[in-house]
């Protein structure tokens, strides 16, 4: 069992400190309200949060909870530190750091006159970065210690949900984390071990940005469904059965489905769809800002792609699929027929491989209704193979994957320009002349 201390005795910290301590762990929690400091030692919740209380009173009757504003001997008496202060906005809305701030100067000083490994390992919700940024070289300056070395450094986000917190701590849904060293890695891998879930192992700005991605999830899933609730009720309908049933669809609707960041969305559904949508709305005189904001979004990503292009001041791009995803000819508000038609109107040479396209053009099943509208003359930019393209092309622009295209494109991109929305090789991050448009 690990020795833990737990700066800050708010909702994630006290809730933490107790299932550590039920669990058989030796927690010290740690504040600077007095008040709070008390409560646990008198065996109270310092807050309202269903089946903490009876936690708290059953670990500090049995010795494996106590709490003390002595952040010193706290981190002397313990072999790592929860960080669990509250990161409040700012007035600009920039993530608060004062509180961390405080602690890893505070833990750093302390460290800096312990003689056995210590691992500081921060639960607070801080942005990609803030890490190595601002707790690392803290820590180390009040430490006079290198961090990875003489202590450890991890980051492992907390995803509790107030009301729920002691379930949602002894099942996350997602466990993440980064250290710095084996040894944190270590016991962040124990402390997890008996928790339903995998336990992801990540560098510490993954793990940082994973929590804000986590929550900015749930905040959009929470408006999406308000506002399709208050679209529904101007129709005279029940948004809650609407979005009961949507979410019966685990196929598509929730999952991984269209959840893999890269280029924009098109085709002949979702733009006028949405576009219909945002139109009902305004004619019930609904505010649907999320279905303008959605719309918004993906020009955004269409005008991204084109500026990649433009930027490496290209002239000639040999364009990987025009049709609005592979496996289908179909060109109708494709965003890949769009981009193609934003570069022509730059000046720029734009070559096109899309086999689906082309069997579509030699069957002449182009015709209106499921053709190109926005390309001109694109007949005469279809080349018949991958490799007529690369041969022709100064850069290349990935925009879907074809099975006969992968292997030739992955030799061309050694030493030519690429521009990848669809990212080619699972992992490949943009690097000199290759870019991918999210990673
Ligand atoms: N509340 C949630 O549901 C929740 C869930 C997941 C993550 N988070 C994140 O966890 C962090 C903590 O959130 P919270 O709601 O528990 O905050 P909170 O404001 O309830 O508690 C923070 C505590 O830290 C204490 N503190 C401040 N400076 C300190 C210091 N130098 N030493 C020791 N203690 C100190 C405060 O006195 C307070 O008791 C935030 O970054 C938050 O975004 C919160």
């Amino acid at each position: 069992m690990a020795k833990i201390s737990v700066f800050g005795i708010g909702y994630v910290g006290v809730v933490s400190a107790a299932c550590l301590a039920q669990d058989g762990h030796r927690v010290v929690a740690v504040d600077v309200v007095a008040d709070r400091v008390a409560m646990i030692n008198a065996g109270q919740s310092p807050i309202v949060e269903n089946g903490l209380g009876a936690l708290i009173a059953a670990a500090v009757e049995s010795g494996t909870l106590s709490a003390t504003l002595d952040a010193q001997a706290a981190v002397h008496a313990t072999e790592a530190s929860y960080v669990c202060v509250g990161t409040p906005s700012n007035r600009d809305g920039s993530v608060g750091l004062g509180y961390i701030s405080d602690v890893c100067g505070i833990i750093g000083r302390a460290l800096a006159t312990k003689s056995t490994f210590h691992s500081v390992i921060i639960r607070s919700t801080i942005v990609p970065g803030t890490m190595e940024d601002v707790c690392i070289p803290l820590l180390e300056a009040a430490s006079g210690k290198k961090a990875g070395v003489d202590f450890g450094v991890g980051y492992y986000p907390e995803f509790l949900r107030e009301s729920t917190a002691i379930a949602d701590y002894y099942d996350p849904g997602l466990i993440v984390f980064g250290a710095l060293d084996q040894p944190t890695f270590d016991l962040l891998i124990l402390m997890t071990l008996d928790l339903p879930c995998v336990a992801h192992q990540v560098d510490l700005r993954t793990a940082e940005m994973v929590k804000y991605t986590s929550n900015a999830w749930r905040a959009v899933k929470v408006t999406f469904a308000n506002e399709i609730g208050n679209i529904a009720k101007a129709c005279g309908l029940d948004g809650q059965l609407v979005m009961r049933l949507l979410c019966g669809d685990k196929k598509v609707n929730l999952s991984a489905h269209f959840m893999r960041p890269g280029f924009a969305f098109g085709g002949s559904c979702l733009p006028k769809d949405v576009r219909a949508l945002r139109q009902l709305a305004q004619a019930k005189d609904v505010a649907a800002p999320l279905m303008g904001a959605v719309l918004q979004a993906n020009e955004d990503q269409i005008e991204r792609a084109a500026k990649m292009v433009t930027d490496t001041g290209t002239t000639s791009v040999g364009l990987v699929g025009i049709s609005f995803k592979a496996g289908t000819d179909d060109l109708r508000e494709s965003p890949l027929a769009e981009l193609a038609a934003r570069l022509i109107a730059q000046g720029l040479d734009v070559q096109v491989y899309d086999p689906n396209v082309s069997i579509a053009h030699a069957l002449d099943a182009d015709a209106a209704g499921r053709g190109n509208d926005v390309v001109p003359d694109l007949r005469a930019r279809m080349v018949p193979t991958i490799q007529a393209l690369i041969d022709t092309s100064a850069l290349l622009l990935v925009g879907n994957t074809y099975a006969d295209a992968t292997g030739p494109l992955s030799r061309a991109m050694q030493d030519q320009p690429m521009v990848d929305l669809t990212r080619l090789q699972a992992g490949i991050v943009s690097n000199g002349t290759y870019q991918g448009i999210c990673w």
